[in-house]
């Protein structure tokens, strides 16, 4: 089982070191190796994702990746920007299927910015298409408008975009998701406005009349956005294009308590995925040792369930996480009163324990 390890910026080095502790714990025979990326490989050879870097991606069974990005490489032109990093990853390893489970553990309950009768239980899984839409639609770019309000004024655009196959490779993972659990697909879209979303809808519709043990709805995603907050609990699986995806997974983050809890994969049709926690690189804290690992390390879990076919080591991990969470701890970010505040190595420690 060959795992590379890619760290990034900000607090990435310190998240997955914990994660990488967490694996060695398990007695499997890994194989992993390091490799920079992001702003940090931009400062070690001038690109965010250097050929060596993918090479050793693309040539491992998984990818256990920290966060990239830093406010000080903003002016930079974007194709050197950390972002590319993650974004080149996901398209030169075909990871269309980005899942990212929103769990709120029991304990962590209270430490949810909504009520608590809201949040009790949740467990809802948004699976975010990860390599179409507006974030790779070409064209894009700048130019001189020839029409639209300002004619001859300088103008940006992208391109929001989805073919057939893409629509209906992601509305199989989605609907297969839900045959597991509570068979239930919230499809989410902007049919109301968009082409490409009225295509969306026709072909997730088209699609699951092929899994007709499930139920499938439909939902704008303004209102998807009301409901997450107003009702979450009525969601199971969501499915949705990457910008949707990417807005909304956040958003679903905070009703687990932090977005420092939040897990994810991305998966290719060959079941090769990248893993990583759902936050960025959080530089305001980098460093300071204060970041929660949870996330990460709930991302290896995920990385030995779907690529390493090690689901008893995933369950051991998730268990040992409860058991932490259960003991009191907290990094800042779910830290309430009543529980003990601690750092990022000891949160990390404290699930190797946990693990024994
Ligand atoms: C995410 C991130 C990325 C995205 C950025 C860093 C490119 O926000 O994984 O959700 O927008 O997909
Ligand atoms: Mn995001």
């Amino acid at each position: 089982m060959k795992i590379a390890i890619l760290p990034g910026d900000g607090i990435g080095p310190e998240i997955t070191a914990e994660a990488v502790k967490v694996l060695n714990a398990l007695d499997l025979k890994f194989e992993m190796e390091t490799a920079p990326v992001g702003g940090a490989a931009y400062e070690a050879s001038g690109h965010p994702l250097p050929p060596a870097t993918l090479k050793l991606a693309k040539d491992a069974d998984a990818v256990l990746f920290g966060a990239v990005g830093d406010w000080k490489y903003d002016t930079l032109d974007r194709p050197l920007r950390p972002e590319q990093a993650i974004l080149g990853l996901r398209k030169e390893l075909g990871l269309f299927a980005n899942f990212r489970p929103a769990i709120c553990y029991e304990q962590l309950t209270h430490a949810s910015s909504l009520k608590p009768e809201l949040v009790a239980g949740l467990d809802i899984l948004i699976i975010r298409e990860l390599t179409g839409d507006i974030y790779f639609g070409q064209p894009r770019g700048r130019r001189t408008a020839v029409d639209g309000h300002f004619p001859g004024s300088e103008e940006a655009f992208d391109t929001m975009r989805y073919s057939r196959p893409e629509i209906e490779r992601i509305a199989h993972v989605a609907f297969q998701a839900a045959q597991k659990r509570s068979k239930k697909v919230t499809s989410v879209d902007k049919a109301n406005v968009l082409e490409t979303f009225q295509f969306w809808k026709d072909v997730v519709t088209e699609v699951g009349q092929q899994y007709p043990d499930v139920q499938l709805d439909h939902m704008y995603v303004d209102n998807a956005a009301m409901q997450l907050v107003k009702e979450p609990k009525k969601f199971d699986v969501v499915v949705t294009g990457n910008m949707f995806g990417d807005i909304l997974s956040d958003e679903a983050s905070m009703l687990t308590g932090s977005i420092g809890m939040l897990p994810s994969a991305s998966l290719n049709d060959q079941k090769q995925g990248l893993y990583e926690p759902s936050h960025g690189s959080a530089p305001d804290i980098a460093g300071q040792g204060v970041a929660n690992p949870l996330a990460t390390i709930l991302s290896a879990a995920m990385m030995l369930r779907f690529s390493l076919n090690q689901p008893e080591a995933a369950d051991r991990i998730e268990t040992a996480v409860k058991a932490v969470l259960a003991q009191g701890l907290r990094t800042p970010d779910i830290y309430s009163a009543g529980t003990t505040k601690v750092g990022t190595r000891e949160m990390g420690e404290a699930v190797l324990k946990a693990l024994k």
